[in-house]
């Protein structure tokens, strides 16, 4: 009998009852440390005070409201996104994935409204945007389209980092180039800062408008507020989503004024994006992520666990192929299969999260302290000695 709910998860025989900071602790009291977050969502870790003061503060006074009212909560949280990014104007959703169907919406109203035929958008093998039939269009998958055709066309996917490739393709045709500056479901693969600045150059000569999925890279989990910061270029619409709500759900599409020329009233809408409670939480992660002192933080501890971890792959040859990632955003390539090393680290009380291309994710809150670095890399060699054996 079909369990009651959809059975789309294989889920892991754990619950968890509670949270503290970097361990998740389960019904039965055994305290894990979370190097998954939610999926790079709990950017704080978990009941952060700060957090929990301003969504219970906000839940006393008015949770919902819907969009045919000001929001003073989501014009704080704008006007912070506004003024930490290129971004001239931000629509907020629930979800990375409706963050990319606008993305896309916005996309094609801005050809139209000029009146050119550019439907066609670039994206990339082993992305991910999401599971809406637009997201899984755009990613394109085999894993993920299976049985759920027709697509939704005017996408094409180009094989990851091959400048060439993507440049051969693009052309007068050309709608968008789409990507993450770091894949994450993918197997944790960065853009190399130069083929995004070679990205962003092909986008101008063609006129292309640049989308960057930053819903797993951003909100400073890579060392920067945004990825993108660190080549030095402005995409023309981003998605944002995960850390922006520190667990509370909530993404945003930010652009420039330009490409979101085409947006105007009656062309999109949400009921529940942006409400007060998401953006109170929203407007408090970023006061504390969007803050230099905050963000050398996080490479400095970035620097220390890939430090650890070079050494925990050099013990475990058999296990780990190499780290890669950039920040707080760290793959193991593994030569055994993540499954089993995330299924021998629930035996030593560490979470961690799989990832394609034979990537074990590492996704720690960015606020984890030194000696928890210090436990969590414990905890995977002996998580990896037990596969050793
Ligand atoms: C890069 C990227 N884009 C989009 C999404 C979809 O976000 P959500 O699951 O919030 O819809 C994800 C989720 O993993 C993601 O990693």
């Amino acid at each position: 009998m079909i369990s009651h709910v959809l059975p789309t998860y294989n889920r892991a025989p754990l619950a968890f009852d509670r949270g503290e900071g970097a361990w998740a602790i389960a019904t039965d009291g055994t305290r894990y440390l979370d190097l998954g977050s939610g999926i790079a969502v709990n950017v704080l870790g978990h009941a952060h005070p700060d957090l929990v003061a301003a969504l219970t503060e906000q839940a006393g006074r008015i949770w919902h409201v819907s969009n045919l009212y000001q929001i003073p909560q989501q014009e704080r949280l704008a006007d912070l996104l506004v003024e930490a990014t290129f971004a001239d104007t931000v629509f907020f959703t629930n979800s990375g994935t409706e963050a990319a169907e606008l993305a896309i919406k916005m996309v094609r109203r801005y050809w139209h409204d000029r009146g050119e035929d550019r439907t066609e958008i670039l994206t990339f093998e082993g992305a991910f945007h999401g599971r809406s039939t637009g997201a899984i269009a755009a990613a394109g998958s085999e894993k993920m389209v299976k049985g759920f055709g027709p697509l939704m066309p005017g996408f094409r996917q180009l094989p990851w980092d091959d400048i060439e490739a993507l440049s051969a393709a693009m052309g007068p045709h050309t709608a968008a180039v789409m990507l993450e500056p770091v894949q994450g479901e993918g197997g944790i693969r960065p853009m190399a800062d130069a083929d995004l600045r070679q990205i962003r150059a092909l986008c101008d000569r063609t006129g292309a408008l640049l989308v960057l999925d930053e819903v797993q890279c951003g909100m400073g989990r890579t060392g920067r507020l945004f990825t993108h910061e660190y080549a030095g270029i402005e995409p023309d619409i981003m998605m944002v989503a995960k850390g922006i709500g520190g667990g509370f759900p909530l993404g945003a599409v930010l652009a420039t004024e330009e490409a979101a020329s085409g947006m105007v009233a009656g062309t999109h809408g949400s009921t529940y994006g942006g409400n007060p409670l998401a953006c109170a939480v929203g407007a408090r992660v970023m006061q504390i992520v969007a803050d230099d002192a905050f963000l050398a933080e996080v490479n400095r501890k970035a620097a220390l666990f890939r430090q650890k971890l070079e050494g925990l792959v050099a013990a475990h040859p058999t296990v780990f192929e190499g780290v890669r990632g950039q920040g707080l955003m760290l793959g193991l390539k593994c030569r055994a299969a993540p499954a089993d090393l995330v299924a021998a680290g629930y035996a030593q009380h560490i979470l961690t999260v799989p990832a394609a291309d034979s990537t074990l994710r590492l996704l720690p809150p960015l606020n984890i302290g030194d000696d928890e670095i210090a436990e969590a890399v414990a905890r995977l060699d002996r998580a990896a000695a037990s596969l050793d054996a």
